[in-house]
């Protein structure tokens, strides 16, 4: 178990039976339990995460704020969990403002998102009274306006800028990117023409600047790139409207053996510290500066646990063993390449001696969990366990083939508690008319 050790919890454990542990939970007794597929989160990782990431942003600014960006995973018991441990929430669209506000969130602390809102999700905002809107394009921000006008109110908002920073695990670039469908690029005048629309509309309070580089990043040196460039810009811009900076999310967690990111600590001193010496260097106030991480929150902490329903063997060809869920509760793999470790959860000990391709159970040829796994020998019945599912994992389930999207389970302390409910087949037909 020792090499998985950076994708695992660290509260994993092997029990005296020589099964894997997570909070003090056996896996291959929640598996009896609560049935497979089963994700599972670590609850007290969850909560120190958070923890250290209002400890590490407010030791440079007691003003800091961390906002969850929920579209990671958004559980009713999450998003509670992230209200009193005193994070700010992101959402996207009505749905996830919808979540926010049913588990508590006070409208004041939550952030709106989202490259495409219509005029409903616009109005929901509003009449929820958000704290933040994040703006998009020109079109939203005359709507923006207009809505807000009929309701009598002042939307404060964000320009979200595309500064045109690169970032990869292993290096960055600056591109003068142009070509998003999120934001308004730095370059060809355009985030100058976001913030001089906001300026000039009446129902829209321009109150600083959001950015978001991209995800799984490992270089911070990237976001100090950015920073730089915002400075620049905000420089350029004058005014005082510009006070709040929200540098968006993006921190990378280890998904395989060889992943090595940076910590919460490293990275809010990279963030943090480089905004406060960019905006030093340009000679504006310091701005209070707003992080969204989403990933690095809840990825580590979660985990889903699969029962091998059959294996086959192709002769000269390779060993498959097909599991009981695949893309219908983990689509990282098929949307963009996202690479995973398995572990046998009854045998974390035993000695991995086999390839194999792991699949899922969905008619499609590309509902491959892992390409080339390699573990003890399997069979049917045995369980699986992927580590590293926790974000966007159960936040991306469908019903495909009819597949009912697994349960949740927090763990903690050595007790397990259903946070989810399996879906039953009659919620497949539940909005049938
Ligand atoms: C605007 C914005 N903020 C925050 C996040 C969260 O990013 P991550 O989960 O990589 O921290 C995303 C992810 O796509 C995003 O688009």
């Amino acid at each position: 178990m020792q090499p998985l050790s950076q994708v695992l919890p660290p509260s994993a454990a092997t029990t005296p039976e020589g099964h894997l542990a997570i909070g003090g939970c056996d896996l291959v007794a929640l598996a009896d339990e609560f049935g497979t597929p089963l994700v599972i989160y670590d609850a007290g990782l969850l909560r120190d995460t958070m923890r250290r990431y209002v400890t590490a942003f407010r030791a440079h600014d007691p003003r800091a704020e961390v906002i969850y960006a929920s579209k990671a995973f958004w559980a009713q018991a999450l998003l509670r969990m992230a209200h009193a441990e005193g994070l700010r929430m992101d959402v996207a669209s009505g749905g996830e403002l919808f979540m926010a506000l049913h588990a508590g969130f006070p409208a004041g602390k939550i952030v709106m998102h989202g490259n495409a809102k219509d005029a409903r999700e616009i109005g929901e905002a509003l009449d929820a009274m958000v704290g933040l809107i994040v703006v998009d394009s020109l079109d939203e921000i005359v709507l923006l306006d207009r809505l807000a006008g009929e309701r009598g109110r002042v939307q404060d908002v964000l320009v979200r800028v595309t500064p045109g920073v690169k970032p990869s695990t292993h290096a960055y670039i600056a591109t003068g990117q142009i070509d998003s469908k999120f934001g308004f690029a730095l370059d060809g005048g355009l985030a100058a023409g976001a913030v001089a629309a906001c300026r000039a509309a009446a129902n829209v309070n321009l109150v600083g600047l959001h950015c978001h580089i991209g995800s799984q990043i490992f270089e911070l040196g990237a976001y100090r790139m950015a920073a730089g460039l915002l400075a620049a810009f905000a420089s350029e811009q004058g005014g005082d409207d510009l006070g709040i900076l929200d540098m968006g999310g993006g921190l990378g967690i280890a998904y395989t053996r060889g992943d090595t990111p940076p910590s919460v600590e490293e990275y809010a001193d990279m963030v943090i510290g480089g905004v406060f010496a960019e905006w030093d260097a340009v000679g504006l106030p310091r701005p209070r500066v707003m992080v969204e991480p989403g990933r690095s929150i809840v990825g580590r902490a979660g985990l889903t646990i699969y029962r091998v329903t059959g294996t086959k063997d192709i002769p000269g060809v390779r060993r498959y063993v097909a599991v009981d869920g695949g893309m219908s509760d983990l689509m990282r793999p098929m949307l963009y390449g996202a690479t995973y470790e398995a572990i046998l959860p009854g045998r974390p000990e035993a000695e991995a001696t086999q390839t194999l391709r792991l699949v899922g159970k969905h008619c499609e040829s590309g509902d491959v969990l892992i390409q080339e796994a390699t573990l003890p020998p399997v069979a049917r019945g045995d369980l699986v366990c992927l580590p590293a599912t926790g974000a966007y994992g159960v936040a991306m389930a469908s019903n495909y083939n009819g597949v009912t999207r697994p349960a949740v389970v927090f763990v903690e302390g050595g007790e397990a508690t259903l946070v989810v409910r399996r879906e039953a087949y009659a919620d497949l037909v539940a909005r049938d008319l």
